[in-house]
């Protein structure tokens, strides 16, 4: 992007590559100030295209050295170079162009093309990376078949890794060593890949269903190396789980792994070396917490699934980023929801949906999971399009069935295999194998915002007849003020007094702006549970009484509703308590309240995760989106209240449970462990809110004694919003603990930029001076930064605008290295309108000293010029 220009790309402007690639081959000469990338493609020109229509490749940030097209070195007026790019003139219907650029990955701080990493060469090409190599049409519906010959010092990276199959290696009289890879299979430039470095690995195999033998390995520096093996475990679930549930095999005869500790996003799936974040690979049970384990497992996951929901098959273009990424992540949900806790997977997945995606779908950045344009792709790779974009598959499979939606799949394949297209592809694949009408579906592909859908139910006693009404609507989003009625699917059930189901679950399709259906033979007034196992992305209102929402905590069949039950109650509560708070009365909660919480808590018949997040209120970030205009601060003291007084109230159940699941014994990461861990310290967190210097130091207990860095976060946890000395004294022994280990240092950071204590934004500045911090590196900028922004509404949005402005400095700053981080950690200020004025004013402000900035990034630029709109 020029400077100070932005411009927006338009899916209406797609045109078709006038040029495609037979093949091409790269020569890597890494060197320790610059490296030299040789690149050798071979052009064909499609059929029907003018034959003077120039070649157009994308390129920036290169040093062009020589330029040959069939053997002939071209001269000035052959071709024309930008910012962006290279076009060559008039060449032949068949061609091959040599090119060769000088890049300097040791100054790249980007993390994007070819940068270092830890002393290692590493790459990371999707979305655009590619072209910040070498010229090329960096575009997903150019495929080809890539060759990669690496050169480098033998001693400093004796590893020299790429895509597909290694061809030929050996060494060379300067003290440099080189490999050459092939991969067989057609790709987009954006899943290219390059490591080369001093690493080790772990080695395991796999035996495809059809028999194949798989080598598997995952690179690390060594002393990560005993911290691999749940990665290694994982894949091998991955792999076996994607042949049960789709028919699905490996194609290559190796998959490798990389763990490297800077790295923008979480994980890359390039075919055959994916490369990883580190915090995604490495676990141990002194290191990695249940969580840990669980998104380790869930993201080798993901990006294995990519071998064929975006490999195989990839995108036309990048406005249909959500039908490799939805689809995935849609995958790598039903991956997890077999292998563990169906309902607690759900209930995690619709709770972050809810806390990200909703307000995302509220703000100025509301997108489409298809977006019609965008500035900067790299701000599109957003909540919306990956986990809408999975409640948007899901919604099929919730309508067609899991085996028409696997009809759908396998049809998928069959046309698509080694092509690059569009969403509408897979909508028309899942028609097509169901001969089903899918038309109105398109809608959730083109319309941004949450539907909202309210309903209503009449029953007549006399005919008992049960009737429910539902209207949809959808607020106005940036790409249009009305909205076409979308096709949702909303599963439903009966309960009658009892508890029992009257007809079992059954999925309404609504269709229309308003829609009635009647139920026959209901023979008393039944309480309807609604949107069963959230069977749609919407927000669904229906006038429950509080007693209604009681019941169904105790009876729906359907897991996800009892939670959704219980969140629904303490929303109301909450909200009455605000108003509450806001007119300066007295408040204090209902019996009935409390007792519904003492229910769960003991309860023993219930699963024990479950009654953990039942157990967990609305985070302050759930109450913003609704209570508004919001007010940090009120919303902290209220949710704060509610604890508070719950765990006064049910001190002696608390203590009782909290004890009877200490455990002793190995760790282990299975779901019946978790639940148990999970539970205790949900116990330990209400606890922690009375203020009692024996609970203090049970807390400081937990934390010496933990034979695992799950109860040993939950506890530092609880602390470190606590001021007493047991509070120093455990921050203080994790840090000596710790300090070797970078990673582990980063849970470290992010607890203490969440604390509720009253000098969190002095502690945060005070850690950024600490030697471990980095702001060249992103789990540190996550960790200690992000955390504060997006994890700590109470001191972000302190009234006196501070932690607006520590922010800002933080974006200005971080945007100079790496626009992609900066682009994220300025989005906390996006919603700026839903807040009370004061702050409002405030946040404004500070976009606005953001947007004045000289030399602002296009990735920050789109953000804050969208918020400002
Ligand atoms: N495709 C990656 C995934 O599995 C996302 C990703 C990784 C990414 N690194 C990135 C996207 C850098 C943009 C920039 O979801
Ligand atoms: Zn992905």
């Amino acid at each position: 992007m020029k400077e100070g220009q932005p411009t927006t790309i338009y899916l209406q402007d797609y045109a078709a590559p006038a040029y495609r690639v037979d093949a091409v081959s790269l020569v890597f000469e890494l060197g320790e100030a610059s490296t030299r990338v040789t690149s050798v493609a071979n052009y064909r020109r499609e059929p029907g295209v003018a034959a003077d229509t120039p070649l157009e490749l994308y390129g920036e940030a290169l040093e062009l050295l020589e330029v040959r097209l069939n053997g002939l070195p071209l001269s000035e007026t052959d071709y024309s170079i930008s910012d962006t790019g290279m076009s060559v003139h008039n060449v032949s219907a068949l061609c091959t162009l040599e090119i060769v650029t000088r890049i300097y990955p040791q100054k790249n701080t980007s993390l994007e093309g070819l940068y270092q990493t830890s002393g290692n060469f590493c790459t990371q090409c999707e979305a655009q990376g590619f072209r910040k190599i070498t010229y090329y049409p960096d575009r997903p519906d150019v495929m080809t078949v890539f060759t990669t010959q690496i050169l480098a010092d033998k001693q400093k990276y004796p590893v020299l890794l790429s895509n597909g199959n290694l061809t030929g290696s050996g060494d060379l009289p300067d003290g440099r060593h080189w490999a050459r890879w092939e991969d067989p299979f057609h790709k987009p430039a954006y899943l290219f890949a390059l490591v080369a470095g001093n690493l080790q690995h772990v080695e395991d195999h796999y035996t495809t269903l059809s028999g194949r033998d798989v080598t598997l390995r995952i690179y690390t520096e060594a002393h990560n190396i005993d911290k691999c093996d749940h990665a290694m475990q994982s894949l091998k679930r991955a792999m076996s789980w994607d042949e049960q549930r789709f028919g699905l095999e490996y194609d290559l005869d190796i998959y490798m792994v990389v763990a490297v500790d800077d790295f923008n996003m979480g994980a890359m799936e390039n075919k055959g070396l994916n490369v990883f974040n580190s915090k995604l690979v490495f676990a141990s049970p002194a290191t990695a917490t249940d969580m840990d384990y669980v998104n380790i497992e869930a993201v080798i996951g993901h990006e294995y699934f990519h071998n064929w929901t975006g490999n195989r098959v990839t995108c036309r273009d990048w406005f249909q980023l959500s039908l490799k990424e939805g689809l995935t992540v849609f995958r790598d949900q039903e991956f997890t929801s077999d292998l563990h806790s169906r309902p607690v997977k759900r209930i995690e997945d619709v709770r972050a949906l809810r806390t990200f995606q909703f307000a995302e779908d509220a703000s100025p950045m509301a997108h489409p999971i298809r977006p019609a344009s965008y500035m900067e792709i790299n701000n599109f790779y957003t909540v919306t399009v990956y986990e809408k974009g999975a409640e948007v598959v899901r919604m099929y499979q919730t309508l067609l069935g899991r085996d028409g939606f696997r009809k759908g799949m396998d049809l998928y394949f069959e046309r698509h295999d080694g092509q690059a297209v569009a969403t509408e592809n897979f909508l028309a694949a899942m028609a097509d194998a169901n001969e089903a009408d899918l038309s109105q579906f398109q809608r959730w592909y083109d319309q941004a915002g949450t539907p909202q859908v309210a309903v209503r139910m009449d029953y007549d006693a006399a005919a008992q007849r049960c009737t429910l009404h539902f209207s949809q609507s959808c607020p106005a989003t940036p790409e249009a003020d009305n909205k076409l009625p979308f096709l949702i699917p909303v599963a439903i059930g009966l309960l009658d007094g009892k508890g029992q189901d009257l007809i079992g679950t059954q999925v309404l399709r609504l269709t229309d702006t308003e829609q009635s259906f009647t139920f026959d033979k209901v023979p008393e007034q039944p309480v309807p549970s609604l949107l069963r196992d959230f069977s749609a992305p919407v927000k669904l209102n229906f006038p429950y009484a509080e007693a209604d929402l009681v019941f169904l905590m105790k009876h729906d069949s359907d897991a996800f509703n009892r939670w959704d039950a219980g969140q629904r109650l303490a929303m109301q509560t909450i909200l009455t308590l605000l108003a509450a708070h806001q007119q300066q009365e007295a408040f204090g909660l209902e019996h009935d309240f409390i007792s519904a919480y003492q229910a769960i808590l003991t309860d023993d018949a219930l699963d024990r995760a479950l009654r953990a997040a039942a157990l967990q209120l609305p985070s302050e970030a759930d109450i913003a989106e609704v209570a508004r205009p919001s007010d940090p601060e009120a919303i902290h003291a209220v949710r704060e209240f509610i604890y508070t007084t719950l765990a006064k109230a049910l001190r002696l159940d608390l203590e009782r449970l909290y004890a009877e699941l200490h455990e002793e014994g190995e760790y282990s990461p299975d779901a019946t462990s978790i639940g148990r861990r999970s539970l205790k310290n949900v116990c330990l967190a209400y606890l922690g809110r009375i203020q009692d210097d024996g609970i203090h130091e049970a807390c400081l207990q937990q934390y010496l004694a933990a034979g695992n860095m799950t109860d040993a976060m939950a506890a530092l946890a609880v602390l470190s919003s606590i001021e007493c000395p047991q509070r120093e004294q455990a921050l203080q022994h994790f840090h000596d603990r710790w300090q070797h280990d970078s990673l582990v240092m980063d849970k470290w950071f992010a607890l203490q930029a969440t604390s509720s204590l009253p000098d969190t934004l002095q502690q945060v500045q005070a850690l950024m001076q600490h030697k471990l911090f980095d702001m060249r590196n992103p789990n540190k900028v996550r960790a200690l930064v992000g955390s504060f922004a997006m994890r700590n509404p109470l001191h972000f949005h302190a009234q006196d605008g501070s932690g607006y402005a520590f922010l800002t400095e933080r974006v200005l700053e971080l945007d100079a290295m790496n626009p992609q981080i900066a682009s994220r950690m300025v989005r906390p200020l996006m919603n700026w309108r839903q807040y009370e004025p004061v702050r409002s004013a405030l946040m404004k402000a500070q976009l606005e000293r953001i947007q004045a900035h000289s030399g602002l990034s296009g990735d920050v630029n789109e953000i804050v010029s969208k918020s400002l709109v």
